[in-house]
This record gives C-alpha cells, sequence and structure tokens, in this order.
C-alpha cells in the first residue's frame, strides 16, 4: 500500500482516488479492534467469558468458552516493532492468565503461574509488551489449559513483517477438535483414553466451525497459515493431488521453501505454506491417519474443510528463497531432557521428565545472555510435543545426525523413541517454563523450569 502511494505522489496525481485496497484477499474471521489512535501501539480489550457458540451446523453449544464471544478469539493484527497492550476482563467462573505462544516478551507478561498472579473472575489484567518477530503466534490460557483450551479459549496473533511473500488471498486456520454431548454441551472428561492422547473428539474444526468451506479462485496463491489449538490432536494435512509449498513456520521463514504433500501439525505449532488450487470441483481438506503411539494410526481419514473454487483464474510465482534467521552453531550438549511415561500403581500414568513430574523436576538455571544446547530424548511409546517458552530454539541434530537446514521453532514434534538436539540464546530474564503441548501432559507433570538470570 505505501508502494502505491509512493507512486500516486511521484505522478503528482492527489485527484485520483486510487483505491487503497489490500494487496491480497485476506481471511474472513472476527478481529480485535485497535482503540489506540499511535500506529505504534495496538490496543484491545478481550474478555474470556462462557457463552454459546455454534462448532456445527444446528448445534448450539450453551457452555463454550470464548474471548469476547467468538472461537478462535479475535484476530490480533500487528506489525513487528508495535507495542501490543491487552486488557483481559476474566468473567470466567475461575482463574485463568493468557499465554502469548511463541512471542518473545518480559517474562513478567508469559501468563503462566511462575509469572503472574492467577487473574480472578471479575478482574482485569493487562499485558503489555513489544512485538520483536514477525509470524503467526497464538494466544491461549495457562491456568487449567487442558480444560480451557479444549472449551473454546484460543486465539491468534498475526504480525507482519517488511517482507510478506506476494500472494493473492491469506487464510488463518486455525485447527481443533472436539467432543459434543447430545445436548450439544461440550463433554467435562477425563477418561483414560483422553489422558493418555489429550481430550479430542470426532468433530474436526476450522476456525471454532466444523464442516468449513472456504472459496478460492482457481490457480490463485493462497497462503495459509496454520495453527493447531487442539490439546492433543496432531493435524497430517492433505489437500487431493496438491501440493503445499512450506514457506515457514513458528519463527518466520525457511530460506528454501519446499514442497510436500502432507503437513504435519502438532499442537502449537505453525505452518506457513502457500497452495494453488487447481481445476473446478470442489476439494478435501483431510487429516490423514498419522501414528503417534499407542494406536493411533489406525484412525481413519477425516475431511478438516472443503476448498470451493470459483471465480476467474489467476497465477503468479511462488517464492523460491525468503531472507530467514541465521542459525546458531551446534555445540556440545549442555542439558538432557528425558520423556518418559510412567504407570502408576493406580493405574494412573504420570508423564515425566528426567524421571520426575512438575513441580519436581529440577530447575535449569542459565545465567543471562548464554547459549545453551539441550538433548531431547523421548522414551516413550508416544510422540510429545515440546515447546518452549520465551525464546525460539534452533533444531541441529535429529537422532544423533546434523540437520538440515537447521529448524528454528518453538515447539516441536519429539517422535516415539528418538532425540532432537536443539540451541537457544536465552537473552531475557526470569522463571520460563519448557512442556509438552498435549495439555493433559503438561498438566499432569511434563512440564519443567529454566531459570535465567
Ligand atoms: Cu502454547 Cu505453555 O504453551
Ligand atoms: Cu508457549
Ligand atoms: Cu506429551
Amino acid at each position: 500500500m505505501r508502494r502505491v502511494a509512493l507512486a500516486l505522489l511521484l505522478l503528482g496525481c492527489s485527484s485520483d482516488p486510487a483505491p487503497a485496497g489490500p494487496e491480497f484477499v485476506d481471511t474472513a474471521m472476527p478481529r480485535a479492534v485497535d482503540q489506540n489512535p499511535d500506529p505504534g501501539v495496538v490496543e484491545v480489550s478481550l474478555e474470556a467469558k462462557v457463552g454459546p457458540h455454534g462448532f456445527t451446523t444446528g448445534v448450539t453449544t450453551k457452555n463454550a468458552w470464548t474471548y469476547s464471544g467468538t472461537i478462535p478469539g479475535p484476530l490480533i493484527d500487528a506489525k513487528v516493532g508495535d507495542r501490543l497492550i491487552v486488557h483481559l476482563k476474566n468473567s470466567l467462573p475461575e482463574t485463568t492468565t493468557i499465554h502469548w505462544h511463541g512471542v518473545r516478551l518480559p517474562a513478567a507478561m508469559d501468563g503462566t503461574m511462575l509469572s503472574q498472579m492467577p487473574i480472578e473472575p471479575g478482574q482485569t489484567f493487562t499485558y503489555e509488551f513489544t512485538l520483536k518477530d514477525a509470524g503467526l503466534f497464538w494466544y491461549h490460557p495457562h491456568m487449567r489449559s487442558d480444560v480451557q483450551v479444549n472449551a473454546g479459549l484460543y486465539g491468534v496473533i498475526r504480525v507482519r513483517g517488511p517482507n510478506e511473500p506476494v500472494v493473492d488471498r491469506e487464510e488463518v486456520v486455525v485447527l481443533d477438535d472436539l467432543s459434543l454431548k447430545a445436548d450439544g454441551s461440550i463433554e467435562d472428561y477425563l477418561d483414560d483414553e483422553s489422558k493418555m492422547m489429550g481430550r479430542g473428539g470426532d468433530l474436526l474444526l476450522v476456525n471454532g466451525a466444523a464442516a468449513r468451506v472456504f472459496t478460492w479462485q482457481p490457480g490463485s496463491r493462497v497462503r495459509l497459515r496454520i495453527v493447531n489449538a487442539a490439546n492433543g490432536r496432531f493435524f497430517n494435512l492433505a489437500l487431493s493431488g496438491h501440493t503445499f509449498r512450506v514457506i515457514g513456520g513458528d519463527a518466520g521463514f525457511l530460506a528454501k521453501p519446499y514442497d510436500t504433500d502432507h503437513v504435519l501439525v502438532a499442537p502449537g505449532e505453525r505452518y506457513d505454506v502457500i497452495v494453488v488450487p487447481q481445476g473446478s470441483a470442489p476439494l478435501a481438506l483431510v487429516n490423514d491417519p498419522y501414528d503417534r503411539g499407542h494406536d493411533s494410526g489406525a484412525m481413519p481419514r477425516g475431511t478438516v474443510a472443503t476448498i470451493a473454487l470459483a471465480g476467474a483464474p489467476t497465477s503468479g510465482p511462488l517464492p523460491t528463497s525468503l531472507p530467514a534467521f541465521t542459525p546458531l552453531a551446534d555445540r556440545p550438549t549442555d542439558h538432557t531432557l528425558v520423556l518418559d511415561e510412567k504407570l502408576q500403581p493406580s493405574g494412573d500414568v504420570v508423564f515425566t521428565i528426567n524421571g520426575k513430574a512438575f513441580p519436581d523436576v529440577p530447575v535449569i538455571k542459565v545465567p543471562l545472555g548464554e547459549t545453551r544446547a539441550f538433548e531431547v530424548k523421548n522414551d516413550a511409546e508416544m510422540d510429545h510435543p515440546f515447546h518452549l517458552h520465551g525464546f525460539f530454539f534452533d533444531i541441529v541434530q535429529k537422532d544423533g545426525k546434523p540437520l538440515d537446514p537447521v529448524l528454528r521453532k518453538d515447539t516441536v514434534i519429539v517422535p516415539k523413541k528418538s532425540s532432537l538436539k536443539f540451541v537457544a540464546r536465552f537473552d531475557a530474564s526470569g522463571t520460563w517454563v519448557y512442556h509438552c503441548h498435549i495439555l493433559e501432559h503438561a498438566e499432569s507433570g511434563m512440564m519443567g523450569t529454566i531459570q535465567v538470570e
């Protein structure tokens, strides 16, 4: 848009009311309203509350938990360098907080029980920090997160940088799954299956609705900003007969985008892909079987959304290289974290790190500004998506072999019976957590802390 304005200035064309429309068709999603006139400040209000939501046609769920009445919560749009101010009112019947997943911020704004007091019902808390990185991030509670996120509390922050690729359309795609009772209410259960695999259900949701339909133009470049907000379900996405060009993920762009027919997205992870829909018949965005352990590979293919094709065909080039980060160098391992599951005499499973469950996992201390290498070993019979707060990490090895290219992420799948090594620079002080992003695992012990001082 700035380029258009500049061109008009150069032409001295002040009488021409050129449409200053967006350069691409943007996703249709409820948005947070910026109440601050300062162009460098985005100031919004959110209210966490219980209310009605239609997850599936003809059914109203009365006990959904929402931010400001929508699922996902309002999309927060900002640009790199903006100051973000969020006034959160808690109108839930219990305490809550917001954690800004993937955002590098001061520890006091991180939303965990180690960084702030729980926000009591009826109270308001203001989060305020500067957005240092471009990318797609998300927000969710960090108190009883297994229950609160499952009931609908999650939303997206999209931070745009100076180097966004040129596309025709952008869709924010928030994945989730859910189980509803016959009366439409959300199941509030924690049976053995959901303790082990995370609460889930047969309803596959995109942006809070089952059977979502997107309408795209044939041949157009559609950028999908995908985030998995499910408690436990991994989405193994495919679009019949099409390839995705993966251009980035949790932490910005990949230097060399690559093509793939499946994108596997674990809870907490983000993927940034471009797809060019072809043909005229509707396409199915599907979730293909993936074995994350404990016989989960036997789950059938499910339809996540339908793509209708309409409008004039368009086309344009896809990005082949993008401005990316400079990876941190590999170094000898400083810390080893072994993820495992232990069957208790009671029959319950406890998820552990180095044999201990949170809060008994020993604190790791790192002097401010230092770089550390971690080896994360998964000895369990299932995959665990490992997530670190406050910092990105560069994955340098997988199963002892160098990873090329190095991936920069904040959440990564550590497959069953395998290991990953990452390097991170701890340049922000405070107490930060790392945990499995299967929320039932995090809540039942697979979480530890890093103290940077
Ligand atoms: Cu999205 Cu502590 O996590
Ligand atoms: Cu997080
Ligand atoms: Cu786990």
